[in-house]
């Protein structure tokens, strides 16, 4: 059994795919060809945003989307401590300071009365001004919008939504990536839409800051490539990824989103009691980048992992660390006593084998090895 088996994705999509990549190779248009701008289009309308910039990987567009805010020393980004190390990565990358918050018991996104405990903190102290927050949509449902823009706005704060994992989750009708004043997400191979490589694409409806990124994305270019106007980076999304999105992007709405909550469902029904199960808030849709459930303790999460792989079953450990915990950070002081969900979460967590193509009996064989490992 595989984790996230895109071999088999692939081969319900072979025939197009394979045509779509002939096309980009016949063409010989690898760098912007034509396929970058219709998925742009795409992707722009889907999400409801005015513009869509599309990029090299989900790292890079956060890493954009704060240059474009002139994010730098003296400025505080708050980010949650339950995340892939890229949300606060990039904030260090650009000279700012992360002020990692600790994320909520349910849902495990940001948690808004730590969030706003940390805003105050940060402003007692006076050494740094809160300029951004990094709301992650965690293992695809969208973080609590609500709360965070009212926060946002008594701050004057940004709102940059890292939807790496979110791509195609909703809160009713809205969907992920158009609910920050810059959202981005990622098409690593095994998000919910996944390219065969890296890729990234980044959302606003803001003119100013879609023309500030797609300089920045060229090198800070100005009229061409060769006037340049700041420095920049090097992140364009390759024409053979934006032709294998464009291919995957119809299925991914029309079937796959359909198919991932069925998994879903049985996941829950069958492991609800046993395990503490997902929790998708009313009103809220998840693209399950994840199914994550937690075990009681470090030694039952762990005794779980090795016995689903004795038995063939792979899973992942999403996080073992908590960010405020990383090397990378020693050099900003945290206290450790702030962060109880996420040290509790780091011990307790463990993903599961969850795909579209996953078959239900699939589905069945790792429960039952659950409910066999936790009676003994
Ligand atoms: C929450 C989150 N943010 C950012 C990223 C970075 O995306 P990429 O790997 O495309 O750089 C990831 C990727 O795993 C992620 O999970």
């Amino acid at each position: 059994m595989e984790f996230r088996d895109l071999k088999r994705q692939y081969e319900y999509l072979k025939e197009d795919m394979d045509k779509a990549i002939q096309d980009v190779i016949t063409d010989g248009q690898f760098i912007m060809g034509k396929q970058v701008m219709e998925l742009e289009k795409v992707l722009s309308e889907y999400v409801g945003k005015k513009h869509c910039i599309t990029c090299a990987n989900g790292t890079d567009a956060l890493q954009l989307a704060l240059m474009a805010w002139d994010i730098g020393p003296g400025d505080a980004v708050f980010v949650p401590d339950f995340t892939f190390f890229s949300s606060g990565e990039v904030v260090v990358t650009v000279g700012a300071t992360p002020i990692f918050v600790d994320v909520c018991n349910q849902t495990y996104n940001i948690d808004t009365e730590s969030l706003k405990m940390m805003i105050e903190k940060v402003k007692t102290e006076g050494k740094l001004v809160p300029k951004v927050i990094i709301a992650v949509d965690l293992f695809g449902q969208p973080a609590n919008y609500d709360e965070i823009k009212k926060i946002a706005k008594e701050n004057n704060m940004f709102i940059l939504e890292d939807a790496a994992q979110g791509f195609g989750g909703k809160i009713g009708k809205d969907v992920a990536c158009s609910f920050g004043d810059i959202s981005i997400t990622s098409f690593f191979p095994a998000k919910p839409l996944g390219c065969y490589g890296d890729g990234g694409a980044i959302f606003t409806d803001d003119d100013e800051w879609n023309g500030m990124i797609r300089s920045l994305r060229v090198h800070g270019k100005g009229v061409s490539k060769y006037d340049n106007i700041r420095i920049g980076m090097n992140s364009r999304l390759d024409t053979l990824q934006a032709a294998v999105l464009l291919t995957k992007f119809s299925v991914f709405v029309q079937e796959e989103m359909e198919a991932i909550q069925t998994i879903a469902r049985k996941y829950t029904k069958e492991l609800m009691g046993l395990v503490k199960t997902p929790i998708v808030l009313n009103g809220y849709v998840s693209s399950w980048a994840q199914y994550t459930i937690q075990l009681a303790d470090k030694v039952q999460r762990d005794g779980l992992q090795e016995y689903l792989k004795r038995n063939g079953v792979p899973s992942m450990i999403y996080y073992q660390k908590p960010m405020h915990c990383q090397r990378a950070f020693e050099h900003i002081r945290y206290n450790h006593a702030d962060y109880k969900v996420t040290n509790r979460l780091c011990d307790t967590v463990l993903s599961l084998p969850f795909h579209p193509y996953m078959a239900i009996e699939e589905v069945s064989y790792v429960t039952e090895l659950i409910k066999g490992y936790l009676k003994e």
